[in-house]
C-alpha cells in the first residue's frame, strides 16, 4: 500500500475511534477535551501502532477495537500538548491552527482536560481489545505506556526542557543533555507507540524489542525536526507559533548544531531510523516511508 494512503486509512481509522470513546460534548470538561482532540494533528502515534500492527502480522481482535487502543496514544499525546501549551510551561496561544486549550477554556478546565484525557488514554489500553484472549496483551500496554511518559519518560524530559530553558547553566545545556531531552520527552512516547503495535500484533518479544528501538530512533528524528521546523516554517502552515524556541532560549538541535548541523544531524537520524526498520521488517516499505515522513514532513 502506498505511505498517501495508509496514512488516510489509518487517519480515519483514529477519527472515528475518538469519536467513539471521547465523552459526548455538552460539559465543559468534555468540551474542553474534544476542542483539543478533535482539532485535527497529525495522528501520527496511533499510525504508528496501527503500522506496526500491521507490518507484523495484525491480530484476530476487532478492528475497531484494535484502532480504540491506538487512539488512546493520541489523548495521552494531547493532553502533554494541552500541557505543554499551559502559561507555566512554553506559553503558546496556537495549537492545531486554532487558540489553546487554556486560552479557549481557561486554565483550570486545560488542565484538568490533560489529566482525563490520559486516563481516559490508560482506561482504553487497559480494556481493548476486549475479552481473555487479549488481557496479558492489554496489561503489557498499559505497563509500557506508563513506563514511556512518567519520571523516566516524556514528563521527565519535558521537566528537563524546561530546565534547561532560558540562561540555564552551561552544564544542562549539551549536546548530551539535549539528545537525553528529545529521546525522553518525545522519543519514548513514539518509542510505546510501535510497542503497542507489535503488541496488538503478539510479536514475539524480539520484534517487540525492535520495533520500541524504531520508534525510539524515529521519536528523535520527529524531535530534530520539529526544532528545525520551528525556525523554518511559517505559523499558517504549521498550526502553532513559529520562532518560539530561540525566544525561549530553547535547548534545540538548531541551538546546539545551528542550522546546517541540525539538518546534518537529521540525515543521521532518519539513516539510523531507516536502518532499524530492516530490523523489523526484512523489506522495509511501509516503515522506511513513516521514517521519511518524520524527517522531511512540512508541518
Ligand atoms: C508536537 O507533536 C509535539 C512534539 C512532540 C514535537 P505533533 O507534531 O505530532 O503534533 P500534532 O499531533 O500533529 O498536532
Ligand atoms: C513538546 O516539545 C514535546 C511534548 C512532550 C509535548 P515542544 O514544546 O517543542 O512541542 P511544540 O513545538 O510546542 O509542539
Ligand atoms: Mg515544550
Ligand atoms: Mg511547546
Ligand atoms: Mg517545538
Amino acid at each position: 500500500m502506498r505511505l498517501e494512503d495508509f496514512l488516510a486509512r489509518a487517519r480515519r481509522e483514529t477519527e472515528a475511534a475518538l469519536e467513539r470513546i471521547l465523552p459526548p460534548p455538552g460539559d465543559p470538561l468534555a468540551d474542553a477535551m474534544r476542542y483539543s482532540t478533535l482539532a485535527g494533528g497529525k495522528r501520527l502515534r496511533p499510525v504508528l501502532a496501527l503500522a506496526l500492527h500491521d507490518v507484523l502480522g495484525g491480530s484476530q481482535a476487532p478492528r475497531e477495537e484494535v484502532a480504540e487502543a491506538a487512539a488512546a496514544l493520541e489523548l495521552v499525546h494531547t493532553y502533554s500538548l494541552i500541557h505543554d501549551d499551559l502559561p507555566c510551561m512554553d506559553d503558546d496561544a496556537l495549537r492545531r491552527g486554532k487558540p489553546t486549550c487554556h486560552v479557549v477554556h481557561g486554565e483550570a478546565l486545560a488542565l484538568l482536560a490533560g489529566d482525563a484525557l490520559q486516563t481516559l488514554g490508560f482506561e482504553m489500553l487497559a480494556s481493548r481489545p476486549s475479552g481473555v484472549p487479549f488481557a496479558s496483551g492489554r496489561a503489557e500496554a498499559v505497563l509500557v505506556l506508563a513506563r514511556a511518559i512518567g519520571f523516566a519518560g516524556m514528563a521527565g524530559g519535558q521537566a528537563l526542557d524546561l530546565e534547561a530553558s532560558g540562561h540555564g547553566h552551561p552544564d544542562l545545556r549539551t549536546a548530551d543533555r539535549l539528545k537525553e531531552i528529545h529521546g525522553k520527552k518525545t522519543g519514548r512516547l513514539l518509542s510505546a507507540s510501535c510497542e503497542l503495535g507489535a503488541i496488538l500484533a503478539g510479536a514475539a518479544p524480539e520484534r517487540r524489542a525492535a520495533a520500541a528501538g524504531f520508534g525510539a530512533s524515529l521519536g528523535v528524528l520527529f524531535q530534530i525536526a520539529d526544532d528545525l521546523l520551528d525556525v523554518t516554517a511559517t505559523a499558517a502552515v504549521l498550526g502553532k507559533s513559529v520562532g518560539k524556541d530561540e525566544a525561549q532560549e530553547k535547548l534545540t538541535y538548531v541551538s546546539v548544531f545551528g542550522l546546517e548541523g541540525a539538518v546534518a544531524e537529521r540525515e543521521r537520524a532518519l539513516g539510523e531510523t531507516l536502518s532499524l526498520a530492516k530490523d523489523v521488517e526484512g523489506d522495509p516499505g511501509l516503515l522506511a516511508g513513516l521514517a521519511a515522513y518524520a524527517g522531511h514532513r512540512d508541518r
